[in-house]
């Protein structure tokens, strides 16, 4: 994931229109018409279906992890409405971008990419095979095979040797960012690991969840009262020793998911604390005295970045799946999910140069603001508001399948290529490789490390 300084989308602004979602919230079709609404407004941003351009990238200035968010979104999307108009532009490009290798580290990514951007991938061929999404025809890795190649690779990349364990944030020595170890890579490690042992039952993925998980909470990503916190660098002998506590909504979601995954399959009382601690966590930082969340790290002084607009949408799909997988959290998640779903539909009601649905309908960021439009538009504003509406469908909808229950995807336990194998010969690194990863890195990295967010979890 690249980090962009400032205010992410650039956005003309033709003055508001005072034409909100008007949603009847008792009634399920009200509710599924404004998702549509807002859904038809986020997929105008696509191109790749356009002749000529690639299946599964979007436009400027949203980088390819994005993408990966907005299609495991969308197969969400189809499970909670039953509307299945995106399936097949998200087939398309869940097979697509899964690349050569068909462990999503296509060819033109593969040099900026960062952990945490293949995880989004891999997280939304997880979502497929939970949703019994169509299957890939034969003779190709289904989406369970799919997401092990990713586990795997994440395995070959587990570094012991500094802070005793943990991914890196990225993969490659040459992007900045490789020496920084954080909660969201290692976090779409213990997501699929959760997911993939509540899937299959092999045991080796419940091991990696609580290594992964029992790490974070040796080097304080995870604190004793569940604050998920960013990460640390590890050079000059730092060895994770300088947490940046930064509170970001997708790093306790992705966390609280998973430990529900592992609560669900293994009725053990320590994944039951950890997820109740998570959510207890996430339910006291994220959402004001409103029940409205909000991304506390940026969202009041607005500086969120593109990335960080795009956060809210997870939380809202893995507060869900939680109040599902773990019922006794039910009753402290699904009213919030009501209340800011109420704001964040009242926020589409915008007008912007660069979106293409219905005229006053962009749906702004900022859901503290509720009527007032916040003049912000964009995939990440589409996807939180999409998210969090549909997810208030929640008790309606099938749990995540499992092969014991139905879920028809096929495996592959010994998927994924070595990383050693992807960039051969480590051709001179051009002015362009760093422009296109290391250098907005840097500057996010500084910023990071040099306290730009003075939010802490203590
Ligand atoms: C791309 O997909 C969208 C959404 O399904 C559809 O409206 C549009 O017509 C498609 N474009 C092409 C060129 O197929
Ligand atoms: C990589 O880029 C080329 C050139 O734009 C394109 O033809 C190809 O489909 C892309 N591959 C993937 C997996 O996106
Ligand atoms: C580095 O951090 C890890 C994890 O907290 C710890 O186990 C290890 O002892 C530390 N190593 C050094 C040299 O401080
Ligand atoms: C696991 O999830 C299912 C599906 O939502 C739920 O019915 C069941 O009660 C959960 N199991 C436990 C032990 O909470």
């Amino acid at each position: 994931m690249r980090f962009l300084a400032g205010v992410a989308s650039v956005t003309a602004l033709l003055g508001s229109a005072a034409s909100a979602l008007d949603v009847d919230w008792s009634s399920d079709d009200s509710v599924k018409s404004a998702a549509s609404q807002v859904a038809y407004g986020m997929v105008k941003y696509y191109t790749g279906n356009n002749t000529g351009d690639v299946a599964g990238n979007l436009p400027d200035p949203y980088y390819w992890w994005e993408a990966g968010a907005m299609f495991g979104a969308l197969i969400d999307y189809w499970v909670y409405t039953g509307d299945d108009t995106y399936n097949k532009i998200t087939y398309q490009a869940m097979l697509h971008q899964a690349g050569d290798d068909h462990d999503y580290m296509p060819e033109n990514q593969t040099r900026s990419l960062g952990n945490d951007d293949q995880g989004f991938w891999a997280m939304a061929a997880m979502t497929a095979a939970e949703a019994n999404f169509e299957n890939p025809p034969d003779g190709k890795p289904g989406w369970l095979a799919l997401t092990q190649a990713v586990f795997n690779e994440y395995v070959s990349r587990w570094d012991s040797k500094d802070c005793a364990g943990g991914l890196r944030w990225q993969i490659w020595t040459f992007n900045n960012g490789y020496n920084y170890k954080n909660s969201i890579s290692n976090g779409c490690f213990f997501n699929i690991a959760a997911r993939l042992y509540r899937f299959t039952g092999d045991q080796k993925y419940a091991d990696w969840a609580e290594k992964i998980f029992k790490w974070q909470q040796d080097v304080k990503f995870i604190d004793d009262d569940y604050a998920v916190r960013d990460g640390a660098g590890y050079a000059n002998g730092e060895n994770c020793s300088e947490v940046n506590g930064a509170l970001f909504t997708y790093n306790a979601g992705i966390f609280m998911v998973g430990a529900a995954h592992m609560y669900n399959i293994t009725e053990d009382g320590v994944w039951k604390d950890r997820t109740t601690g998570l959510a207890k966590f996430t339910t006291k930082t994220f959402f004001n005295e409103k029940g409205i969340m909000y991304e506390i790290a940026c969202e009041p002084q607005g500086s969120c970045n593109t990335d960080q607009q795009a956060f809210k949408g997870h939380l809202s799909r893995w507060m869900a799946t939680t109040a599902q997988l773990l019922p006794e959290t039910h009753e402290s998640l699904t009213p919030l999910l009501q209340s800011s779903a109420k704001a964040a539909a009242q926020q589409c009601a915008g007008t912007s140069s660069d979106f293409k649905g219905p005229a006053g309908q962009a749906c702004g960021f900022s859901w503290l603001k509720e009527s007032e439009y916040d003049k912000n538009a964009g995939v990440g504003e589409q996807m939180n508001a999409l998210s969090v509406i549909y997810s208030t469908l929640v008790d309606k909808a099938k749990p995540p399948f499992t092969s014991k229950t139905g879920g028809s995807s096929k495996g592959d336990p010994d998927a994924g290529a070595k990383d050693d194998k992807k960039i051969e010969k480590p051709r001179e690194i051009t002015a362009a490789d760093r422009a296109g990863a290391g250098i907005l890195t840097t500057l996010v990295l500084a910023g990071l490390l040099g306290g730009m967010f003075l939010v802490t979890s203590d």
